[in-house]
């Protein structure tokens, strides 16, 4: 499927200008596409080309990033979203740098033990499925601050591509089919009225998706922007639903959520500079204080050496991630501490007791907390012709998140609120563990593990990064860049190499099912390590730019990911 051509159902205008601007190009060797002057990866072929296309108009990165954003609600529902949020982390081609969060916002009703029955033990089926699972959506407000701020090309033709879409349908490939046919009685179940156009029929092989609905919602978007979304029709809907299905969001709720631009959060590794995403989400700490300690090693990929690696970066996973649950969340609620997270002595001393031979123990592996396989965020990484880049990373949370879609508007409400800690020390979907840091409170966001990151070599733009996998997120960006850093790996061999995934507890180290190097394994398990075999680990999707100028498209073969470009 990786860059193969594709020929989407959209309006004549929009085929002529995909069919006369972009080129993909098939995958030969371990190089991903490579183009010069503008590109867009992300998990699916129809939503880059979509991106790509509004750079070949003359839209800027931002442009491209708003376009493919809805473009993914469309073709890519169970991650794509306006029913969710996300982060983006923006680098002017002038080296400035932005990140906007419209992650999504526990709703005024809620409270810290709303996932609690009258005996204090926690209800995950409620925090992860139906109503009460979704915190306010925050994309769509993202959506019109970041082109209030950077849009150039008018408002309507970043929509206009979504809208084409949802009402003229795309053709499912045989995974879309199966995944869509698996999902639609869990849709049918959470939904309070049943949502024909994802469950009406078993899913083939060539059958289109037609989402009327989704369209209709789009075009009160595309003419109204905010407001077509959080007052009017839409809103009345997100509302009659809440109360058919007993949520609490309300049209308060709805008026009050903002998206706010902050401050990225900036570090460096030898001579790269690093701008990624700082709370409400882990990630970019968790991707620095991995970088700080390996900042102290000599690492390599080859035989003994590799085992050495890994058994070094999982070491630093069970730190930090213990970390995590006990200083990591919405920082406008919680004095997060990052200074001293990322502060070279405090890691020093963090590390003091790493036994290169031995595995520290986590403590006791947790009961009953196997990392969930779906990958079901989604995320995508830009760079326009003036060498602006955009990385965002973007969620339902779960795949479906709610499984909730709103009748009358068409779109899958996210079930982020199992995000937050919903009792101390309860693992989340992903089996992380939270404290009282990320308890629920009205107003607040729920932590992220999102790492969309930027990184700067000798001051100028050298990679774009980011993927899904909940928790395994933060990781698998840290050996993406590791594996070009480090080990020489162009974008798309750094992809493709095989991941490996540890977070203080659950005390494992996952592995992708493929890996077949035995000896490392082996070697692990002697340091006394615990390993467990399991489906692929996240979808990065990547661009490198390179000394020659050009720039390296890096699409994860674990996914439709697609790179395009000119
Ligand atoms: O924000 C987070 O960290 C999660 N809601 C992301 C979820 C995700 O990546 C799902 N895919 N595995």
């Amino acid at each position: 499927m990786k860059n193969k051509v594709f020929i989407p159902v959209l309006s004549l205008a929009t085929v002529l200008l995909l069919v006369f601007s972009c080129h993909t190009e098939k995958r030969i060797t371990e190089t991903g596409l490579v183009t010069q002057k503008a590109m867009t990866v992300s998990a699916h072929p129809l939503a880059s080309e979509v991106g790509t296309a509004i750079m070949q108009r003359g839209g800027n990165a931002v442009d491209a990033a708003i376009a493919v954003h809805m473009a993914l609600a469309v073709v890519y529902p169970q991650a794509g979203n306006i029913g969710g949020g996300g982060f983006f982390v923006i680098r002017e081609k002038d080296g400035i740098y932005h990140s906007l969060d419209f992650r999504e916002k526990s709703p005024l009703l809620s409270d810290r033990d709303m996932f609690l029955d009258e005996e204090g033990k926690p209800l995950p089926e409620k925090s992860q499925n139906g109503h009460l699972a979704a915190g306010v959506p925050g994309a769509v407000d993202g959506m019109v601050k970041a082109y209030e701020k950077f849009g150039s090309l008018p408002w309507e033709e970043l929509i206009q591509p979504a809208i084409e879409l949802a009402e003229n349908g795309f053709v499912l490939t045989s995974e879309e089919a199966d995944y869509f046919t698996r999902v639609s009685q869990n849709l049918k179940k959470y939904s309070t009225v049943d949502p024909v156009q994802f469950s009406g029929k078993s899913w083939h092989q060539g059958d289109t998706l037609i989402q009327n609905q989704l369209a209709s919602t789009l075009k009160r978007i595309r003419d109204f922007g905010r407001d077509g979304f959080y007052k009017g029709p839409v809103a009345e809907f997100i509302l009659a639903e809440m109360e058919r299905g007993n949520g609490i969001i309300t049209q308060e709720d709805l008026d009050t959520y903002e998206s706010s631009w902050r401050q990225p959060l900036l570090g460096s590794y030898k001579q790269y500079d690093i701008i990624t995403m700082g709370p409400p989400s882990s990630g970019g700490i968790i991707l620095l204080q991995m970088l700080g300690i390996l900042e102290n090693y000599k690492v390599s990929n080859r035989g003994k050496k590799y085992a050495d690696y890994l058994h070094l970066k999982t070491e630093m996973e069970r730190r930090i991630y213990a970390d995590r649950a006990e200083y990591m969340a919405d920082a406008d609620y919680y004095p997060v501490p990052v200074e001293q997270l990322l502060d070279k002595d405090y890691l020093a001393e963090r590390f003091a007791d790493f036994d290169p031979k031995r595995a520290t123990p986590s403590d006791g592996i947790n009961a009953g907390s196997v990392l969930a396989l779906s990958e079901e965020t989604t995320h995508f990484s830009i760079v326009d012709p003036l060498g602006n880049a955009v990385a965002c990373t973007t969620t339902l949370n779960g795949g479906m998140g709610s499984k909730v879609v709103v009748d009358g508007a068409g779109f899958i409400l996210n079930n982020e609120m199992d995000d937050f800690s919903i009792k101390p020390g309860f693992p989340n979907m992903f089996g992380v563990l939270g404290g009282e840091a990320n308890k629920i409170e009205p107003g607040k966001r729920m932590l992220s593990s999102m790492t969309p990151t930027i990184i700067e070599k000798d001051g100028k733009l050298f990679m774009v990064v980011g993927t899904p996998g909940g928790s395994t997120i933060p990781t698998s960006v840290f050996q993406t860049v590791v594996n070009v850093i480090e080990f020489d790996m162009g974008m798309q061999e750094a992809v493709n190499e095989e991941r490996f995934h540890s977070q203080w507890k659950p005390d494992v180290i996952s592995y992708e099912k493929e890996f077949s190097e035995l000896k490392i394994l082996d070697d692990l398990k002697k340091r006394g390590h615990v390993l467990n075999e399991r489906s692929a680990i996240g979808r990065v999707d990547g661009i490198l730019m390179r000394d020659d100028g050009s720039m390296e498209g890096g699409a994860d073969t674990r996914g439709m990911d697609t790179a395009v470009g000119f």
